[in-house]
């Protein structure tokens, strides 16, 4: 049934409820897990199955040893923040942990007592349903391009972009050795090589890589990874590189609020300057699983190569 004939056929059934039963129908439609069902296909259970995996290789908190100042960074955060990996835990994963003692949503304001208060997650991953988002929402058809993702991690976007999209090529780069080495087992297990690549470099090294991309992915690479200075310089390397016209760059969050950060002159006016992209707006309205959070849709940013 065809998009028209499925609507038509609700109207139906609307047309058909008694009123006073229609307000609790509509509100069941908008807010009901029991329709989470009609969206899981194929491609979401076999990015399930590879989180499984990938989980049993790190840590709870999903960070390498070696990632000292992305740990501090969250430990320095004004408000207690946890990392949760939203590739590898999805709500109902960090319920089970919950319940399992294993993890927590809250920390204790005065200890023993019972006064408690939200602690903040963030993730270094996208979750299944931003990525479902990404490559059905966010871009258009991927058939015949080249789709670089620039600190790929677990290579939740590598993945996504194989079973979601029609790319015919996904790279990603990732400057730590311990992840580029799970997402070589599992692009070897699920035999993706066809169409990924994954390559362990800076991604300041890629420029003839950089410079042949057609879709530039770019979720918080440097903020937690980098010193301020590295950062501005990658991100003066990405400004200067990538400039295929009309090739699509996704940020998160915004190329603006990223800027904001730094806070050197000559440095922002080598970037405004440079006249380089222009957004393209989107459309967050879109119906996800009930558990996916608005906000995190709402980070993601597309723009286009002048
Ligand atoms: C927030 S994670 C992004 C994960 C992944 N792209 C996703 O969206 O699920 C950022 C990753 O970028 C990597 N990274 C940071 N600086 C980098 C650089 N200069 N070159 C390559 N990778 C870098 C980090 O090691 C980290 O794994």
């Amino acid at each position: 049934m065809n998009f028209n004939d499925a609507k038509n056929e609700v109207l139906q059934v609307l047309s058909k409820t008694e009123r006073q039963h229609l307000p609790k129908l509509l509100e069941w439609l908008k807010t009901s897990d029991d329709l989470d069902d009609f969206l899981v296909d194929n491609q979401s259970v076999i990015l399930q199955s590879i989180a499984e995996d990938l989980r049993v290789c790190l840590p709870l908190e999903a960070m390498a040893p070696s990632e000292t100042m992305a740990i501090q960074k969250t430990q320095q955060k004004p408000h207690p923040t946890v990392h949760v990996d939203a590739f590898l835990y999805d709500e109902e994963a960090v319920d089970s942990l919950c319940e399992e003692g294993k993890m927590s949503r809250n920390y204790c304001l005065n200890c023993g007592s019972h006064r408690t208060a939200p602690l903040e997650f963030i993730s270094h991953s996208f979750s299944i349903p931003e990525l479902h988002f990404l490559f059905h929402n966010v871009l258009p058809d991927l058939s015949g391009k080249l789709v670089v993702d620039v600190g790929s991690r677990l290579g939740a976007v590598l993945f996504g972009g194989y079973l979601y999209s029609a790319a015919s090529q996904l790279v990603g780069v990732e400057i730590s050795s311990e992840f580029v080495k799970l997402q070589t087992m599992a692009v070897e297990k699920y035999g993706f090589s066809d169409r990924i690549q994954v390559i362990h470099a800076d991604i300041r090294s890629q420029s003839a890589l950089v410079q042949n991309t057609d879709v530039l992915i770019m979720n918080n690479v440097f903020e937690y990874f980098m010193e301020p200075s590295d950062q501005m310089q990658a991100w003066l390397f990405i400004s200067q590189n990538f400039r295929k016209k009309g090739a699509l760059l996704v940020t998160v969050p915004s190329v603006q609020e990223t800027l904001a950060l730094f806070q050197d002159a000559v440095f922002l006016e080598t970037f405004v300057l440079s006249q380089w992209i222009e957004e393209v707006p989107l459309d967050y309205t879109v119906y996800l699983k009930n558990d996916t959070d608005p906000d995190s849709l709402k980070q993601i940013h597309l723009y286009r190569v002048l």
